[in-house]
């Protein structure tokens, strides 16, 4: 994904993100709310401290989920793999109340040497989780856990398999290009216990009823409707095809709790978005196990 086109400056997610078709308008409004509640419960004293894990180039959830915030400072860490996405994150226009904004070039599902040493009372997952397999996540998780500091907060948005839907497990690797399609580098990966992990029975190829055909056809049909240009309908049919392969919300919060977060739902006023049974905003909190 490092160079993928549609996730590039000019490229089709821009659409896809002013056509709210993923509900980013929705998950500023419901994780404002949930960043209220975090700041009334803990009332935080000084900087407070952010991690964005696959930033982009625009990072708008994060920013219109804080910005209102005005009597606090939030500094803010960004990590995108896309050299582009950084430049493009180096011009984007934050909030008055971030007093300090740093960005890496790297990946966030293996962050460990990219923040060193720190902690954030805030981290951030956008639209990112649903590219990993349940031990990914599960490694992901961990890291998140570590880096949080006490009462430390994780709001994640992402893309989910309805929970009626079988599991289909992401090929080991893209089939145009053969390359490994791993977040974690196998190595990294292999060191994880992952003996706790429920069982993702993915069936066979030849039993395969592909869950995520009915969402592309709604993805499309919403797009046409919003008038896109075709060739970026392509591209990001194409990405969804290829690397798509969410775990459903109950995964997610299943695998956060074995890495020590409890994650829940939160509820968004969303019923009028055509995509909206495949798009959730959960947040949590550490555990003390
Ligand atoms: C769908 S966009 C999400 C952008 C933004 N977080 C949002 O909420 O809209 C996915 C982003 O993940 C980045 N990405 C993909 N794999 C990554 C990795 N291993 N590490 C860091 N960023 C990654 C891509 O470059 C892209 O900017």
């Amino acid at each position: 994904m490092r160079n993928e086109k549609a996730f590039s400056r000019d490229g089709f997610y821009r659409f896809v993100l002013e056509a709210n078709l993923m509900l980013h308008r929705n998950v500023a409004e419901s994780g404002r709310r949930i960043v209220s509640r975090w700041l009334r419960t803990h009332e935080p004293k000084g900087v407070i401290r952010i991690l964005d894990l696959a930033c982009g180039g625009a990072p708008i959830s994060i920013c219109n989920m804080t910005r209102h915030f005005d009597t606090y400072q939030f500094d803010y860490t960004g990590i995108d793999i896309n050299p582009d996405q950084i430049v493009a994150a180096k011009s984007f226009e934050y909030p008055s109340n971030f007093r300090k904004i740093e960005l890496h070039e790297g990946n966030a599902w293996h962050f460990g040497d990219l923040v060193k040493g720190q902690h954030f009372d805030i981290v951030f997952s956008g639209m990112n989780l649903h590219h990993g397999i349940p031990e990914e996540i599960l490694a992901v998780m961990m890291q998140v856990k570590s880096v949080l500091a006490p009462n430390g907060l994780l709001i994640s948005h992402d893309f989910f398999r309805p929970e009626t839907e079988a599991y289909l497990r992401r090929p080991a690797l893209d089939p145009e290009t053969g390359e490994p399609f791993c977040m974690i580098p196998p190595e990294a990966l292999s060191r994880i216990d992952t003996k706790n992990l429920p069982q993702f029975k993915s069936p066979g190829i030849e039993e395969r009823s592909d869950w995520r055909q009915p969402f592309i056809t709604k993805y499309r049909l919403a797009l046409a409707q919003r008038e896109a240009a075709q060739q970026g309908v392509e591209e990001i049919m194409a990405h969804v095809n290829a690397r798509d392969y969410p775990v459903s919300i109950n995964e997610l919060i299943e695998i956060a709790r074995l890495a020590g977060v409890a994650l829940e739902q939160v509820p968004m006023e969303a019923d009028k978005e055509p995509m909206k049974d495949y798009f959730c905003l959960l947040s949590g909190q550490t555990t003390s196990n």
